[in-house]
Protein backbone atom coordinates (compact mmCIF):
# COMPACT_ATOMS: atom_id res chain seq x y z
CA UNK A 1 0.00 0.00 0.00
CA UNK A 2 1.56 3.54 -0.80
CA UNK A 3 2.14 5.32 1.52
CA UNK A 4 0.04 9.28 1.61
CA UNK A 5 2.47 11.79 -0.57
CA UNK A 6 2.16 15.17 -0.30
CA UNK A 7 2.70 15.71 -3.82
CA UNK A 8 1.00 19.16 -5.12
CA UNK A 9 -2.72 18.87 -5.27
CA UNK A 10 -4.22 19.30 -8.56
CA UNK A 11 -5.66 22.36 -9.31
CA UNK A 12 -7.97 22.36 -11.99
CA UNK A 13 -10.25 19.53 -11.81
CA UNK A 14 -13.60 18.44 -14.22
CA UNK A 15 -16.18 16.31 -11.96
CA UNK A 16 -18.63 14.59 -13.72
CA UNK A 17 -22.43 14.19 -12.93
CA UNK A 18 -22.18 17.42 -11.10
CA UNK A 19 -26.02 17.70 -11.08
CA UNK A 20 -26.13 14.80 -8.72
CA UNK A 21 -26.06 14.22 -5.21
CA UNK A 22 -22.72 13.58 -4.49
CA UNK A 23 -20.87 15.37 -7.24
CA UNK A 24 -22.78 18.64 -6.74
CA UNK A 25 -20.71 18.18 -3.00
CA UNK A 26 -17.63 17.43 -4.67
CA UNK A 27 -18.04 20.88 -6.62
CA UNK A 28 -18.84 23.30 -3.75
CA UNK A 29 -16.00 22.15 -1.20
CA UNK A 30 -13.19 21.51 -4.46
CA UNK A 31 -14.09 25.40 -5.10
CA UNK A 32 -14.13 26.11 -1.24
CA UNK A 33 -10.69 24.74 -1.31
CA UNK A 34 -9.73 27.48 -4.08
CA UNK A 35 -9.21 25.06 -6.67
CA UNK A 36 -10.72 25.40 -10.59
CA UNK A 37 -13.59 23.32 -10.67
CA UNK A 38 -15.44 22.28 -14.38
CA UNK A 39 -18.62 20.37 -13.69
CA UNK A 40 -20.82 18.63 -16.06
CA UNK A 41 -24.09 16.63 -16.27
CA UNK A 42 -26.55 15.02 -19.03
CA UNK A 43 -29.67 15.57 -16.33
CA UNK A 44 -31.03 12.53 -17.11
CA UNK A 45 -34.63 11.43 -16.01
CA UNK A 46 -33.33 8.58 -14.05
CA UNK A 47 -35.25 10.19 -11.14
CA UNK A 48 -36.97 13.44 -10.95
CA UNK A 49 -35.07 16.15 -12.25
CA UNK A 50 -36.13 19.19 -10.14
CA UNK A 51 -33.60 17.73 -7.61
CA UNK A 52 -31.02 18.24 -10.26
CA UNK A 53 -31.95 21.27 -10.96
CA UNK A 54 -31.97 22.79 -7.46
CA UNK A 55 -28.64 21.61 -6.62
CA UNK A 56 -27.28 22.83 -10.19
CA UNK A 57 -28.87 26.26 -9.17
CA UNK A 58 -26.98 26.07 -5.92
CA UNK A 59 -23.46 25.54 -7.46
CA UNK A 60 -24.62 28.82 -10.32
CA UNK A 61 -24.43 30.40 -7.50
CA UNK A 62 -20.86 29.84 -6.49
CA UNK A 63 -18.19 31.91 -8.43
CA UNK A 64 -15.74 29.75 -10.35
CA UNK A 65 -17.70 26.90 -11.31
CA UNK A 66 -17.98 25.98 -15.17
CA UNK A 67 -20.87 24.16 -15.70
CA UNK A 68 -21.98 22.11 -18.63
CA UNK A 69 -24.61 20.33 -19.90
CA UNK A 70 -23.39 17.53 -21.38
CA UNK A 71 -23.45 13.19 -21.81
CA UNK A 72 -20.44 11.37 -21.33
CA UNK A 73 -21.84 8.69 -24.05
CA UNK A 74 -21.60 12.28 -26.60
CA UNK A 75 -17.52 11.44 -27.36
CA UNK A 76 -17.45 14.22 -29.50
CA UNK A 77 -18.96 16.82 -27.27
CA UNK A 78 -16.54 15.81 -24.55
CA UNK A 79 -13.61 15.72 -26.62
CA UNK A 80 -14.56 19.24 -27.24
CA UNK A 81 -14.43 20.06 -23.60
CA UNK A 82 -11.16 18.72 -22.98
CA UNK A 83 -9.60 20.72 -25.64
CA UNK A 84 -10.77 23.75 -24.67
CA UNK A 85 -8.33 23.33 -22.14
CA UNK A 86 -5.44 24.64 -24.61
CA UNK A 87 -2.43 24.55 -23.07
CA UNK A 88 -3.51 23.63 -19.62
CA UNK A 89 -5.13 20.34 -19.58
CA UNK A 90 -7.39 19.30 -16.57
CA UNK A 91 -4.99 18.34 -13.70
CA UNK A 92 -7.95 15.73 -12.58
CA UNK A 93 -10.85 13.44 -13.51
CA UNK A 94 -13.23 13.01 -10.90
CA UNK A 95 -15.78 10.69 -12.73
CA UNK A 96 -18.86 10.68 -10.85
CA UNK A 97 -21.82 10.46 -13.02
CA UNK A 98 -23.63 7.24 -13.77
CA UNK A 99 -26.59 5.70 -14.03
CA UNK A 100 -26.99 4.66 -9.97
CA UNK A 101 -29.43 2.31 -8.40
CA UNK A 102 -30.27 -1.19 -8.23
CA UNK A 103 -33.44 -2.48 -9.12
CA UNK A 104 -33.57 0.26 -12.24
CA UNK A 105 -30.89 -1.75 -13.38
CA UNK A 106 -32.34 -4.70 -13.93
CA UNK A 107 -35.40 -3.33 -16.01
CA UNK A 108 -32.70 -1.21 -18.26
CA UNK A 109 -29.30 -2.51 -17.91
CA UNK A 110 -28.35 -1.18 -21.77
CA UNK A 111 -28.28 2.28 -20.19
CA UNK A 112 -26.23 1.40 -17.43
CA UNK A 113 -23.73 0.01 -19.45
CA UNK A 114 -23.97 2.83 -21.83
CA UNK A 115 -23.06 5.25 -19.15
CA UNK A 116 -21.44 3.63 -16.76
CA UNK A 117 -19.17 1.63 -18.89
CA UNK A 118 -19.03 3.68 -22.47
CA UNK A 119 -18.81 6.73 -20.02
CA UNK A 120 -16.29 5.97 -17.99
CA UNK A 121 -14.25 4.70 -21.08
CA UNK A 122 -14.86 8.13 -22.92
CA UNK A 123 -13.16 9.90 -19.96
CA UNK A 124 -10.00 7.46 -19.56
CA UNK A 125 -9.13 8.18 -23.54
CA UNK A 126 -9.61 11.57 -23.02
CA UNK A 127 -6.93 11.57 -19.98
CA UNK A 128 -4.64 9.96 -22.09
CA UNK A 129 -4.87 11.66 -25.29
CA UNK A 130 -4.71 14.94 -23.27
CA UNK A 131 -2.30 13.65 -20.72
CA UNK A 132 -4.39 14.13 -17.81
CA UNK A 133 -2.74 12.40 -14.96
CA UNK A 134 -5.30 11.80 -12.27
CA UNK A 135 -8.63 9.46 -12.82
CA UNK A 136 -11.16 9.43 -9.02
CA UNK A 137 -14.11 6.66 -10.13
CA UNK A 138 -16.96 6.10 -8.25
CA UNK A 139 -17.60 3.00 -7.74
CA UNK A 140 -20.03 0.82 -5.03
CA UNK A 141 -20.10 -1.02 -1.91
CA UNK A 142 -22.98 -3.45 -4.42
CA UNK A 143 -19.61 -5.25 -5.67
CA UNK A 144 -19.46 -7.35 -2.66
CA UNK A 145 -22.39 -9.37 -3.40
CA UNK A 146 -23.40 -11.90 -0.86
CA UNK A 147 -20.77 -14.08 -0.51
CA UNK A 148 -18.58 -12.25 2.14
CA UNK A 149 -18.90 -12.03 6.05
CA UNK A 150 -19.10 -7.98 6.72
CA UNK A 151 -17.12 -5.58 7.20
CA UNK A 152 -16.22 -5.58 3.64
CA UNK A 153 -12.67 -5.10 2.86
CA UNK A 154 -11.04 -4.05 -0.69
CA UNK A 155 -9.31 -7.09 -1.09
CA UNK A 156 -12.24 -9.42 -0.97
CA UNK A 157 -12.74 -11.27 -4.24
CA UNK A 158 -15.56 -9.25 -6.36
CA UNK A 159 -15.79 -11.47 -9.02
CA UNK A 160 -19.95 -12.29 -8.31
CA UNK A 161 -22.39 -9.19 -8.93
CA UNK A 162 -26.12 -9.49 -8.02
CA UNK A 163 -27.28 -6.75 -10.27
CA UNK A 164 -26.25 -5.13 -13.57
CA UNK A 165 -25.55 -1.38 -11.90
CA UNK A 166 -22.66 -3.35 -9.83
CA UNK A 167 -21.70 -5.38 -12.91
CA UNK A 168 -21.49 -2.14 -14.75
CA UNK A 169 -19.21 -0.72 -11.73
CA UNK A 170 -16.99 -3.69 -11.68
CA UNK A 171 -16.10 -3.34 -15.63
CA UNK A 172 -15.11 -0.03 -14.80
CA UNK A 173 -13.13 -0.64 -12.45
CA UNK A 174 -10.83 -2.89 -14.14
CA UNK A 175 -11.07 -0.60 -17.10
CA UNK A 176 -9.68 2.01 -15.18
CA UNK A 177 -7.01 -0.60 -14.09
CA UNK A 178 -5.70 -1.20 -17.40
CA UNK A 179 -5.34 2.82 -18.18
CA UNK A 180 -3.46 2.75 -15.37
CA UNK A 181 -1.08 -0.38 -16.07
CA UNK A 182 -1.30 1.06 -20.15
CA UNK A 183 -0.73 4.32 -19.54
CA UNK A 184 0.20 5.21 -15.79
CA UNK A 185 -3.26 6.78 -15.56
CA UNK A 186 -3.21 7.46 -11.42
CA UNK A 187 -6.46 6.04 -10.26
CA UNK A 188 -8.42 6.22 -7.02
CA UNK A 189 -11.24 3.94 -6.96
CA UNK A 190 -13.88 4.76 -4.13
CA UNK A 191 -16.37 1.99 -3.05
CA UNK A 192 -18.70 4.28 -1.61
CA UNK A 193 -21.78 2.75 0.86
CA UNK A 194 -25.20 4.26 1.12
CA UNK A 195 -24.58 7.58 0.82
CA UNK A 196 -27.54 9.98 2.39
CA UNK A 197 -27.84 13.99 3.40
CA UNK A 198 -29.69 16.65 2.20
CA UNK A 199 -30.67 16.96 -1.74
CA UNK A 200 -30.16 13.18 -1.81
CA UNK A 201 -31.79 10.73 -4.52
CA UNK A 202 -35.69 10.33 -4.13
CA UNK A 203 -34.77 6.38 -5.38
CA UNK A 204 -32.66 6.06 -1.76
CA UNK A 205 -34.42 4.99 1.17
CA UNK A 206 -33.49 8.05 3.51
CA UNK A 207 -35.15 11.11 1.24
CA UNK A 208 -37.87 8.94 0.31
CA UNK A 209 -38.76 7.99 3.84
CA UNK A 210 -38.47 11.20 5.31
CA UNK A 211 -41.13 13.06 2.21
CA UNK A 212 -43.42 9.93 2.81
CA UNK A 213 -43.44 9.18 6.62
CA UNK A 214 -43.55 13.85 7.06
CA UNK A 215 -46.56 13.64 4.51
CA UNK A 216 -48.30 10.63 5.92
CA UNK A 217 -47.86 8.70 2.57
CA UNK A 218 -47.09 4.54 3.09
CA UNK A 219 -43.62 3.48 2.81
CA UNK A 220 -43.01 0.12 1.29
CA UNK A 221 -40.07 -2.20 2.76
CA UNK A 222 -38.82 -4.94 0.80
CA UNK A 223 -38.09 -8.07 3.64
CA UNK A 224 -39.19 -7.36 7.15
CA UNK A 225 -36.65 -4.01 7.25
CA UNK A 226 -34.01 -6.36 8.89
CA UNK A 227 -31.58 -5.32 6.22
CA UNK A 228 -29.01 -3.61 7.32
CA UNK A 229 -26.60 -0.55 5.41
CA UNK A 230 -23.73 1.25 6.22
CA UNK A 231 -25.52 4.98 5.73
CA UNK A 232 -22.61 7.29 5.02
CA UNK A 233 -23.13 11.60 5.20
CA UNK A 234 -22.69 13.36 2.00
CA UNK A 235 -20.15 15.64 3.38
CA UNK A 236 -18.08 12.73 4.65
CA UNK A 237 -18.17 11.02 1.21
CA UNK A 238 -17.26 14.59 -0.60
CA UNK A 239 -14.35 15.21 1.47
CA UNK A 240 -13.27 11.52 1.28
CA UNK A 241 -13.38 11.89 -2.42
CA UNK A 242 -11.29 14.92 -2.71
CA UNK A 243 -8.96 13.36 -0.02
CA UNK A 244 -8.24 10.42 -2.70
CA UNK A 245 -7.04 13.04 -5.61
CA UNK A 246 -4.17 12.48 -4.19
CA UNK A 247 -1.54 10.46 -6.56
CA UNK A 248 -1.68 6.43 -5.38
CA UNK A 249 -0.71 4.31 -8.57
CA UNK A 250 -4.02 2.12 -8.75
CA UNK A 251 -5.97 1.52 -5.56
CA UNK A 252 -9.42 0.86 -3.98
CA UNK A 253 -11.07 2.91 -0.76
CA UNK A 254 -14.10 2.03 0.63
CA UNK A 255 -15.91 5.12 2.01
CA UNK A 256 -18.19 4.26 4.26
CA UNK A 257 -19.20 4.87 8.19
CA UNK A 258 -18.37 1.70 9.73
CA UNK A 259 -21.40 1.89 11.43
CA UNK A 260 -24.16 -0.41 10.02
CA UNK A 261 -27.95 0.15 11.15
CA UNK A 262 -30.98 -1.70 10.37
CA UNK A 263 -33.56 -0.10 8.10
CA UNK A 264 -36.10 -0.78 10.46
CA UNK A 265 -34.22 1.40 12.84
CA UNK A 266 -33.42 4.22 10.20
CA UNK A 267 -37.10 4.67 10.00
CA UNK A 268 -37.46 4.86 13.80
CA UNK A 269 -35.12 7.67 13.98
CA UNK A 270 -37.19 9.43 11.13
CA UNK A 271 -40.46 9.21 12.83
CA UNK A 272 -38.86 10.85 15.68
CA UNK A 273 -37.44 13.80 13.93
CA UNK A 274 -40.48 14.04 11.97
CA UNK A 275 -42.87 13.22 14.54
CA UNK A 276 -45.23 10.89 12.61
CA UNK A 277 -45.62 7.20 12.54
CA UNK A 278 -44.56 5.25 9.49
CA UNK A 279 -47.22 3.65 7.32
CA UNK A 280 -45.22 0.42 5.91
CA UNK A 281 -46.29 -1.66 3.33
CA UNK A 282 -44.07 -4.87 3.56
CA UNK A 283 -43.13 -6.39 0.40
CA UNK A 284 -41.08 -9.74 -0.74
CA UNK A 285 -37.40 -9.60 -0.65
CA UNK A 286 -35.79 -8.21 -3.95
CA UNK A 287 -33.00 -10.90 -5.30
CA UNK A 288 -30.78 -8.32 -6.74
CA UNK A 289 -31.35 -6.51 -3.00
CA UNK A 290 -28.17 -7.11 -0.42
CA UNK A 291 -28.78 -8.08 2.94
CA UNK A 292 -26.23 -5.62 4.53
CA UNK A 293 -23.61 -3.84 3.87
CA UNK A 294 -20.91 -2.44 6.13
CA UNK A 295 -17.51 -0.91 5.43
CA UNK A 296 -13.72 -2.00 6.15
CA UNK A 297 -12.68 1.44 6.09
CA UNK A 298 -9.28 1.05 7.64
CA UNK A 299 -7.11 1.93 4.72
CA UNK A 300 -8.83 4.50 3.51
CA UNK A 301 -7.76 5.76 7.50
CA UNK A 302 -4.21 4.63 6.93
CA UNK A 303 -4.27 5.92 3.56
CA UNK A 304 -5.65 9.04 2.86
CA UNK A 305 -5.66 9.69 6.39
CA UNK A 306 -9.53 9.69 5.93
CA UNK A 307 -12.49 9.41 8.18
CA UNK A 308 -16.27 10.11 8.82
CA UNK A 309 -17.28 12.62 11.07
CA UNK A 310 -21.02 12.70 10.64
CA UNK A 311 -23.13 10.51 13.58
CA UNK A 312 -26.31 9.18 11.71
CA UNK A 313 -28.52 11.14 13.62
CA UNK A 314 -26.58 14.87 12.94
CA UNK A 315 -26.58 13.62 9.58
CA UNK A 316 -30.81 12.60 9.12
CA UNK A 317 -31.44 15.43 11.06
CA UNK A 318 -29.60 18.16 8.22
CA UNK A 319 -31.39 16.00 5.78
CA UNK A 320 -35.05 16.63 7.43
CA UNK A 321 -34.14 20.51 8.45
CA UNK A 322 -33.12 20.72 4.27
CA UNK A 323 -36.70 19.00 3.77
CA UNK A 324 -38.21 20.94 5.81
CA UNK A 325 -36.88 24.28 4.52
CA UNK A 326 -38.01 23.08 0.93
CA UNK A 327 -41.10 20.85 1.67
CA UNK A 328 -43.01 23.12 -0.79
CA UNK A 329 -41.62 21.54 -3.90
CA UNK A 330 -39.57 18.71 -2.13
CA UNK A 331 -43.39 17.34 -0.85
CA UNK A 332 -43.81 17.00 -4.91
CA UNK A 333 -40.68 14.62 -5.65
CA UNK A 334 -41.30 11.71 -7.10
CA UNK A 335 -40.66 9.05 -4.77
CA UNK A 336 -42.65 5.95 -5.42
N1 LIG B 1 -25.48 7.54 -3.48
C1 LIG B 1 -24.94 6.39 -3.10
O1 LIG B 1 -25.28 5.85 -2.05
C2 LIG B 1 -23.89 5.73 -3.94
C3 LIG B 1 -23.35 4.52 -3.46
C4 LIG B 1 -22.36 3.89 -4.21
C5 LIG B 1 -21.91 4.44 -5.37
N2 LIG B 1 -22.43 5.63 -5.82
C6 LIG B 1 -21.90 6.18 -7.06
O2 LIG B 1 -21.56 7.54 -6.84
C7 LIG B 1 -21.78 8.30 -8.02
C8 LIG B 1 -22.70 9.46 -7.72
O3 LIG B 1 -23.94 8.93 -7.25
P1 LIG B 1 -25.14 9.84 -6.79
O4 LIG B 1 -25.81 9.13 -5.67
O5 LIG B 1 -24.70 11.23 -6.62
O6 LIG B 1 -26.09 9.68 -8.06
P2 LIG B 1 -26.87 10.78 -8.92
O7 LIG B 1 -27.72 9.99 -9.87
O8 LIG B 1 -27.52 11.76 -8.04
O9 LIG B 1 -25.70 11.49 -9.72
C9 LIG B 1 -25.20 11.04 -10.95
C10 LIG B 1 -25.33 12.16 -11.95
O10 LIG B 1 -24.73 11.72 -13.16
C11 LIG B 1 -25.50 12.20 -14.24
N3 LIG B 1 -25.27 11.32 -15.38
C12 LIG B 1 -25.66 10.04 -15.51
N4 LIG B 1 -25.28 9.56 -16.71
C13 LIG B 1 -24.61 10.56 -17.32
C14 LIG B 1 -23.95 10.69 -18.56
N5 LIG B 1 -23.94 9.66 -19.44
N6 LIG B 1 -23.35 11.84 -18.87
C15 LIG B 1 -23.36 12.89 -18.00
N7 LIG B 1 -23.97 12.84 -16.81
C16 LIG B 1 -24.59 11.69 -16.47
C17 LIG B 1 -26.93 12.18 -13.76
O11 LIG B 1 -27.75 13.09 -14.47
C18 LIG B 1 -26.77 12.54 -12.28
O12 LIG B 1 -26.99 13.91 -12.07
C19 LIG B 1 -22.34 7.31 -9.04
O13 LIG B 1 -21.27 6.86 -9.84
C20 LIG B 1 -22.89 6.20 -8.20
O14 LIG B 1 -22.90 4.98 -8.92
C21 LIG B 1 -23.42 6.28 -5.13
Amino acid sequence: MPEPTSAKSPQSILVTGAAGFIASRVCALLQAEGREVTGLDSFNDAYDVRLKNWRWAELEKIKGITLHRMDLTDRAALRGLFEKQGETPFDAVVNLAARAGVRASVENPTVYVEANVGGALNLMELCREFGVRKFVLASTSSLYGKDHATPYREDMNTDRQLSPYAATKKAAEAMAYTYHFLYKLDVSVLRYFTVYGPAGRPDMTPLRFVQRIREGRTITVFGDGSQSRDFTYVDDIAKGTITALRPVGYEIFNLGSDEPLKLSEMIGLIEELVGRKAIIDYRPWHPADMMATWADITKARATLGWSPKTSFREGLGRLVAWYEENRDWASKIETD
